[in-house]
């Protein structure tokens, strides 16, 4: 049984989860070890585990922090920090004791407390009977009677068992560009992925894997960590000349300090880790399953067939275009309407009314009311694009409440995109936002938004904020959460999309309160194969929104046709963003066809298994879900550019039955799994560029 148990002979914590194990020690020099992590043992055999090293080495060397559970700062420890913390009188740095521990079935606390000075770190780890992912956060109180300045405080240290060698995965990326996937060896010294923007960021996303050099996709051992965290963050790969290997990571980016009040006591995010043997692709697997059984708010449900007006429209939107377009998406099979920004205020372009969230008269002279009612008699839900972190300097907002925004004193106040981010930190403006959302939720009955965050932190300051100002960069966050949280609490049918830019703001903490992503505003769909390649990763696909737009694409100018864009965001979660008045009488059936059967295949595809069997390429790559049942499977060929007159070869299925049988609903074509997984599936693929192909095979009972 997956649990938590102690063997008190040898003080070893052992978290076991359905395949894996996780131990730690408190040994006899009071210091608190990292043990174990890998496939799963007893309590008895991890008992007799040794510990990894001898406490202390030469002089030069110092405490052996590499091995400890929680490297904080303190003593002869030379490594990344977990935790770092100053007090009133100048005193750095921690002496930890072990103070006692809570553990029921799934959880585990250890309490440690300084030697000196009133100050409490609690160890926490969570361990879920169908999942291998182990969450872990950390604790920290002030006992005493004046505030600790905290410079760091991770929420878990994450040791790696020593290998041969240490590869690294984790995903860069930029506006229109975001989840590239990148796999390099782990540089002795120590590598940053970071967000100092005040947001997770498009630029890197807050998880990693790390293997010995020898895991591919189907195979090996892959250790990997995951922040739910939405606001900056740090995780620090620490790879010791003596190639000791460990990765600590957190909220918070360098150089913010906060202070931890008199009796105050706060918990970090969760840092969750995870060890598989099954490859990129089981590790994959094991996340997704977590982030649909633990995180998201309704992991069961099918997501609807959306229209998006963004990119047909841009800002131009009014009651009876928004009609027009509503009733066209409605005839293709759409299920949810979401008009974009535009709507509001004096928002006609990015230069003004951010911040007037009253409706703009002259394009809805009766309020959206009317438009609501005309979507749901249409049989859609509606939806509507909010932004409520921003405003315009050109708003009454911003001309009555200047103060409301980060700044700092004798600082300019730097625009992008011609707006500044509403100090989220301050109660009235999180409760102003709330009101406003709650009354556009409330009164015009709305089923979605598409909540969007266009710009990073600038001048991250609040002059009158009191004594404690980088606190600002955790409350927004915190704020946010909260207004999230009260809106779905009070409105149960709500459902969210969170969006920044595209995928600025992707992590395990917005999911747990959102119930989609918008991944990347780049819509192209080849570059949108490797986009929602990265994001897969560690992010399921039940949330990974994937708009069919209009060609030449807005940003690359590619024209791909329509039959291979709607392949590729059928391998998410399907939406149409396309001009649809423009659209010619074909394009219209082909479309209606293909969202059919999308609908017919979506709940493999947004509640399956995904393997990826062939990766993004100029050359063919396919994508393979498998209902968690196993009855079913989808299977997606992409072949941007055939070369030299050649077949695309057969690609080897996974996760099917060897001695079960298989439907192509298409064809009605019988095959055995054993065929499949041993030989492949040859994908019949129309001729030229960017032939695409998707196989619907059920189970023969
Ligand atoms: C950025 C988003 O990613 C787009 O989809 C769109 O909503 C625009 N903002 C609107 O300003």
């Amino acid at each position: 049984m997956p649990g938590v148990e102690f063997d008190a002979a040898t003080r070893t914590w052992l978290l076991s989860t359905p395949d894996t194990g996780y131990a730690l020690r408190l040994g006899d020099d009071g210091m608190l070890r990292h043990l174990y992590w890998g496939p799963r043992l007893t309590l008895a055999q991890a008992s007799t585990v040794p510990a990894p090293r001898p406490a202390t080495m030469t002089q030069f060397e110092g405490q052996v922090y590499d091995i400890e559970e929680f490297p904080v700062e303190g003593g002869a420890r030379f490594g990344v920090p977990a935790l770092q913390v100053r007090f009133a009188d100048g005193t750095r740095g921690l002496e930890l004791a072990f103070a006692g521990q809570q553990r029921n079935a799934d959880t585990l606390s250890i309490r440690l407390v300084d030697r000196h000075y009133p100050f409490e770190v609690g160890l926490h780890y969570r361990v879920y009977p169908d999942s291998d992912v182990i969450e872990r956060w950390t604790s920290l109180a002030n006992t005493g009677d004046v505030p600790v300045e905290v410079l760091r405080a991770d929420s878990a240290t994450w040791p790696v068992p020593a290998r041969a060698d240490y590869v690294v995965r984790h995903v860069t990326g930029h506006w229109g560009g975001e989840s590239q996937v990148e796999r390099v060896d782990l540089a002795r010294g120590e590598t940053v992925l970071t967000s100092r923007r005040g947001t997770t960021g498009h630029h890197a996303n807050p998880w990693f894997t790390i293997d010995a050099g020898d895991a591919s996709e189907e195979h090996g051992e892959v250790f990997s960590g995951a922040l739910a965290w939405s606001g900056t963050w740090r995780i620090t790969l620490s790879r010791t000349p003596t190639d000791v290997v460990s990765v600590t990571g957190g909220a918070g980016h360098e150089g913010v300090s906060w202070r931890l009040a008199p009796s105050e006591r706060r918990g970090t995010a969760v840092f969750a880790g995870l060890y598989s043997t099954g490859g990129y692709g089981a590790t994959s697997r094991v996340w997704h399953r977590y982030v649909r059984g633990h995180v998201l708010p309704h992991p069961r449900e099918l997501r609807p067939v959306t229209y998006n007006s963004w990119e047909a429209t841009g800002f131009t939107v009014d009651e009876p275009g928004q009609r027009r377009l509503a009733a066209q998406a409605a005839e293709l099979g759409a299920e949810l309407f979401v008009m974009d920004d535009g709507w509001f205020g004096a928002r006609v372009d990015d230069r003004a009314g951010l911040g007037d969230w009253t409706v703009n008269r002259n394009r809805f002279p009766n309020g959206l009311a009317p438009l609501a009612a005309e979507v749901h008699r249409l049989g859609m839900r509606f939806g509507i694009w909010v932004e409520p972190e921003m405003v315009n300097p050109d708003s009454d907002l911003y001309r009555a409440r200047p103060d409301w925004v980060l700044h700092m004193r004798n600082r300019r106040r730097t625009e992008l995109r011609h707006q500044l981010v509403l100090n989220f930190a301050r109660p009235d403006v999180a409760e102003w936002a709330h009101g406003w959302l709650d009354e556009l939720v409330g009164g015009n009955d709305v089923d979605f938004l598409k909540w969007d965050m266009n710009r990073p932190f600038t001048e991250a300051g609040w002059p009158d904020g009191g004594e404690d100002p980088d606190r600002l960069w955790v409350r927004y966050v915190e704020n946010l959460y909260a207004v999230l949280d009260r809106l779905r609490a009070d409105h149960p049918h709500l459902r969210i999309q969170t969006c920044s830019g595209g995928g600025g703001r992707v992590d395990l903490g917005i999911l747990r309160r959102t119930d989609e992503v918008w991944p990347s505003d780049n819509t192209d769909a080849r570059d949108r194969l490797s986009i929602q390649h990265g994001y897969g990763q560690i992010y399921p696909t039940v949330t990974m929104a994937a708009w069919v737009t209009d060609v030449p694409n807005f940003l690359t100018g590619r024209a791909v046709p329509l039959r291979f864009r709607f392949h590729v965001a059928m391998a998410g979660v399907l939406a149409i963003g396309g001009n649809l008045p423009e659209w010619t009488d074909e394009e219209r059936a082909e479309a209606r066809r293909l969202v059919a059967q999308y609908k017919r295949i979506r709940p493999v595809v947004q509640h399956g298994d995904v393997h990826r069997l062939l990766p993004p390429s100029d050359g063919l790559s396919a994508t393979q879900y498998v209902a968690v049942d196993g009855a079913e499977s989808v299977v997606f060929f992409w072949l941007p550019a055939p070369r030299f007159g050649r077949e695309a070869a057969p690609g080897r299925l996974r996760g099917l039955d060897a001695a079960a049988r298989y439907r192509d609903e298409a064809t009605g074509e019988v095959q055995h799994g054993a065929v499949l997984l041993g030989h492949g599936l040859r994908p019949q693929l129309p001729s030229g560029d960017y032939a695409s192909a998707v196989v619907h095979l059920v189970r023969v009972v």
